[in-house]
């Protein structure tokens, strides 16, 4: 039964939860990865072959690389990677720690994981790349800068990569939600209080109306929804005979995914302004 073999990274909530349950359940043989040790034995109680990932430490990142191929006898026909976090704040704001931290987790994790991959998929002739992004992988929204770059990164990279592997077997796909019930926001709320001096900046009443809407429970914004939404876009770009480059998710993304098409740019910042 458990003749495919794919890597999630970020299972401990969100859709990389939704996924590697969802899979397994596909007939899909998961190793889903976190990076917090609790995580880890949680999902192993769940019936997941889970293992510690942290994407911002390459030392977890290759043991998990390394134990995974072990197991699976050298082969991996899949990796989505999906593990990552908002570092909120406007970009005045932005040290470059903060810069640097959200670039280590959100770009370089995922690249090096990437090429951890790519060989074995080489050797194999065939392989799926799915790369998590967002809407705001193709357009900015105000105290989002730090995200929006690292998304943009990824877009690019994956563009990029995508070319470079055609006629290899290995597909290269961005799935690009709009907002998905996760713990996103919660996430995000850590790493504002972690990195951005709210009280001394030019942006603090912003912030105070920022603040309520990352503490604010269940769904912020209209359009949301669950993790779900993203498993069945997952489940094309690793199964279908003809994957797509990008999957938009969300309405959202659908809508700025057109607009971005039409519009000039001093136009569409009037309508990002007011989100
Ligand atoms: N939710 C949305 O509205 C939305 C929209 C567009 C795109 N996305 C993308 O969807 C993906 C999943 O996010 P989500 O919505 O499911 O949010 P989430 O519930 O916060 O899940 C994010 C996952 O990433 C993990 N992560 C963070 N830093 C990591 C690191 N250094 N190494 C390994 N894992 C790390 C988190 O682990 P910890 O629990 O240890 O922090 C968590 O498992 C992300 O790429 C995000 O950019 C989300």
């Amino acid at each position: 039964m458990h003749d495919r073999t794919i890597l999630i990274t970020g299972c401990s909530s969100g859709i990389g939860l939704c996924c590697a349950h969802g899979l397994g359940a596909h007939g899909w043989r998961v190793f889903a990865t976190a990076r917090k040790p609790a995580d880890v034995e949680r999902l192993a109680a769940e019936g997941l072959e889970s293992l510690p990932l942290d994407l911002a430490d390459p030392a977890s990142l290759n043991a998990a690389v390394d134990e995974i191929l072990a197991r699976s006898g050298g082969r991996l026909d899949a990796l989505f990677n999906n593990g990552a976090y908002g570092q909120p704040g406007a970009v005045e704001d932005l040290t470059r720690e903060a810069l640097r931290e959200q670039f280590e987790t959100n770009v370089l994790g995922w690249h090096e994981l990437t090429r951890r991959v790519l060989p074995v998929m080489r050797r194999q002739g065939h392989g799926r790349i799915v790369y998590n992004s967002s809407v705001l992988g193709f357009v900015a929204l105000r105290y989002r800068g730090a995200y929006t770059a690292s998304k943009y990164a990824i877009e690019g990279l994956a563009d990029t990569l995508r070319l470079e592997l055609r006629g290899t077997g290995i597909h290269v796909s961005l799935v690009e939600p709009g907002p998905i019930e996760s713990r996103f926001r919660a996430n995000a709320f850590l790493a504002y209080r972690r990195n951005i001096d709210a009280a001394h900046s030019v942006h603090r009443e912003a912030y105070l109306r920022m603040e309520q809407r990352l503490g604010k429970q269940g769904p912020a914004v209209p359009f949301t929804l669950p993790p779900e939404a993203v498993l069945k876009k997952l489940v094309h770009a690793i199964e279908s005979p003809r994957p797509r480059p990008r999957y938009y998710v969300t309405f959202p993304t659908y809508l700025f995914g057109t607009l971005k098409r039409l519009l000039p740019t001093r136009l569409l910042d009037r309508l990002l302004y007011r989100v």
